[in-house]
């Protein structure tokens, strides 16, 4: 047969592959071979799904519960998303504003493609979630970054975030806490952001899905209920992923404008149609059953949130202080860039964070995919033992540094 040439379309020249997924795969596949390897880059859960949830899809695989559903969900589910909203969000919803999707991933890729048009501009923070920028691309978009600093605890600068704005502007979006630094927006760091974008006609993105794991005071807020006269231009998004440790299992959904939430299930409609009917199924349950296992989960992050941050602070040349959320401990290790190992000169986070895996079996996620040159993200969601076992092995590592 003759070689074919397949031209692939503009749009994936300007997307990279995740780079945390190709991480964790090449950590995967050293221990597959048997190589004691400790991870810390894994973004998701290491406590198995709650009993009762697993039973809940059980169940519904018993009554036959296996055919395609409504696109956008069950009534059932969507209910129950209106009702937590209300509850614990304090957020109004009615179901139409609901949609359910195949995880938060794809609930912001669906926004995206309902709402960008060629050239059109997202604000996103940096260090942000890997695949926030790529997602703008793969809908045309244009990512905007705009910058924010560990010293103002990554909160972002609001002179900053004006001079960013443009009437291009489509959206910006918040995550906290978030994904990579753990940090937290205060409400007034809110407040400010409702203040910038005021003026503007853009959407505001939530990225709700680390709502739960929440390790200060107050409870949790985003900007529609700081700023309530930005709600109806606010779309949450959330998911059971990393609350009820259901990574694999996909689900998530998005709350906001009718007419955007009718615009991304029309992308639905033609791309994935519904999430996994059983899957939906359990999402009930999980919202409307114990919230103890949840509870549970979260204290012990907690634990080891402390064990990881504070074992990290001690090594020299890392900094990192306590995050207030999420699960990851993003660290300042600047110090060791342009130091030697091996005879060679550490270059960057990317350059760290190979050394560390091939030589001391220790997987990190480095900064720069996140957009933070001199960081490593360094994932808690793993045991108290294996953080000791992993720090001991960074600590190794920067000792051989000169
Ligand atoms: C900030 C952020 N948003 C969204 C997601 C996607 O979660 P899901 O598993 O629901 O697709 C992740 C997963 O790592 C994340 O870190």
């Amino acid at each position: 047969m003759n070689a074919v040439m397949i031209k692939l379309a503009n749009r994936l020249k300007s997307a990279k592959p995740s780079p945390t997924l190709a991480l964790n795969a090449k950590a995967k596949a050293l221990a597959a071979k048997g190589a004691d390897v400790v991870s810390f880059a894994a973004g998701e859960p290491d406590f198995d799904t709650p009993v009762h949830i697993k039973e809940a899809i059980k169940a519904a695989l018993d009554t036959g519960f296996t055919k395609y559903t409504a696109t956008g969900g069950i009534p059932e589910l969507k209910a129950a998303i209106v009702d937590k909203l209300k509850v614990e969000n304090k957020l109004d919803y009615t179901p139409e504003q609901i949609l359910v999707s195949v995880g938060a991933k794809h609930s912001l890729y669906n926004i995206f493609q309902a709402l960008l048009s060629p050239g059109d501009e997202v604000i996103i923070f940096s260090p942000y979630w890997v695949s926030y920028p790529d997602m703008v691309r793969l809908a045309d978009g244009v990512p905007v970054i705009v910058e924010t600093s560990a010293h103002n605890n990554w909160a972002p600068d609001p002179a900053q975030l004006r001079k960013a704005l443009t009437p291009r502007t489509r959206a910006v979006i918040l995550n906290s806490p978030s994904n990579p630094t753990g940090g937290v927006y205060s409400k007034e760091t809110l407040l400010a952001i409702a203040d910038a974008v005021r003026g503007h006609d853009c959407l505001l993105v939530s990225d709700d899905i680390y709502e739960r794991l929440l390790y200060v005071e107050g409870g949790f807020h985003n900007i529609a209920n700081v700023a309530p006269d930005l709600a109806p231009r606010t779309v949450v998004v959330n998911g059971f992923s990393k609350a009820y440790a259901m990574t694999g299992l996909r689900l998530g959904y998005a709350a906001g404008p009718k007419e955007l939430i009718a615009g991304m299930q029309m992308v639905q409609d033609q791309s994935t149609s519904n999430a996994t009917s059983v899957i939906q199924k359990a999402a009930v349950t999980a919202l409307k059953g114990p919230q103890e296992p949840l509870f549970a989960m979260v204290k012990e992050y907690h634990k080891r949130r402390d064990v990881m941050a504070d074992g990290l602070s001690r090594i020299a040349g890392v900094k990192c202080p306590r995050p207030e959320g999420a699960f990851y401990c993003f660290a300042d290790v600047g110090e060791l860039i342009g130091k030697t190992y091996k005879g060679q000169t550490i270059t960057g986070s990317l350059k760290l964070s190979e050394a560390l895996l091939e030589d001391f079996l220790l997987a990190a996620v480095p900064g720069e995919p996140f957009g933070a040159e001199g960081y490593l993200r360094f994932s808690f969601a793993t045991s108290q033992a294996i953080i000791e076992k992993g720090l001991a092995r960074l600590a190794e590592f920067t000792s051989k540094v000169s």
